[in-house]
């Protein structure tokens, strides 16, 4: 379902040019969990936002359901961007002055009462967050705040999630039930691509990736 040819990606520095990616080819199917693991600084954020739509690669091509998402115009790769990809990121990118229901609708641009693509009640109680929809993030926890995040990477029922580093700032106990919810996602047949240093997800990957220097040094199935 997703493809990437040769994916390179160069960022222009007044220094010079950094090779965040180099030539990465991979593919992805539906219903897989991946692990991405390297180094900082070996572009794996770089990759989830080529994968996302978001960062167009220097050369190669990202193609999803056989359509190159880089040769889309603006508004198509929004558009596949809302419809498919839910993103989670290590810093929660929460909105201070929103409650958690605005927050989780945000993106969806649904309006609070008007049944948007997942019921937001439903999704909020399913991750335990219902005592708390009309709070704020500055009162909530760092998990409570990602759990926020996580209910608004799936509110659209997208296809593919993609996790950087997601309990980068949790708990043991609070990131086991982060990947519990993205296993829960994957189970259900959405293709989760979650970069993560920690060993907590590996019970549900499928394959674990290794980057390094912006190449995929290691592409290993997992048991
Ligand atoms: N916006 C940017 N401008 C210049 N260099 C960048 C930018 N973003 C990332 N890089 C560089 O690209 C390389 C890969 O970065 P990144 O994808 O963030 O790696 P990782 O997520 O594995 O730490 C690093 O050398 C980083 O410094
Ligand atoms: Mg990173």
């Amino acid at each position: 379902m997703l493809r990437l040819e040769k994916v390179s990606r160069v960022y222009r520095t007044r220094r010079g040019d950094v090779k965040a990616l180099d030539k990465v080819s991979l593919n992805v199917n539906d219903g897989e969990f991946v692990v991405v693991r390297g180094p900082s600084g070996s572009g794996k954020t770089t990759l989830l936002l080529s994968i996302g739509g978001m960062l167009r690669p220097t050369e190669g091509q990202v193609i999803a359901d056989g359509s190159d998402i880089y040769a889309m115009n603006e508004r198509d790769r929004a558009r596949f961007r809302a419809k498919n990809i839910g993103f989670v990121f290590q810093l929660f990118h929460l909105v201070p002055y929103l409650n958690i229901i605005e927050n989780v609708s945000l993106p969806a641009g649904v309006v609070k009462n008007r049944s948007g693509p997942t019921d937001v009640g439903e999704l909020l109680k399913r991750l335990n967050l219902s005592e708390r929809e009309c709070h704020k993030p500055l009162e909530l926890s760092a998990g409570e705040k990602q759990r926020t995040a996580i209910a608004r990477a799936l509110l659209n029922q997208p296809r593919i999630i993609l996790a950087d580093e997601p309990t980068g700032n949790l708990d043991p106990e609070n990131a086991d039930r982060i990947f519990g919810y993205l296993a829960e996602f994957n189970r259900s047949g959405g293709m989760v691509i979650v970069v993560t240093h920690g060993m907590a997800a590996d019970r549900f990957a499928d394959r674990i990736i290794h980057l390094r220097k912006g190449c995929i040094e290691e592409s290993l199935e997992n048991e």
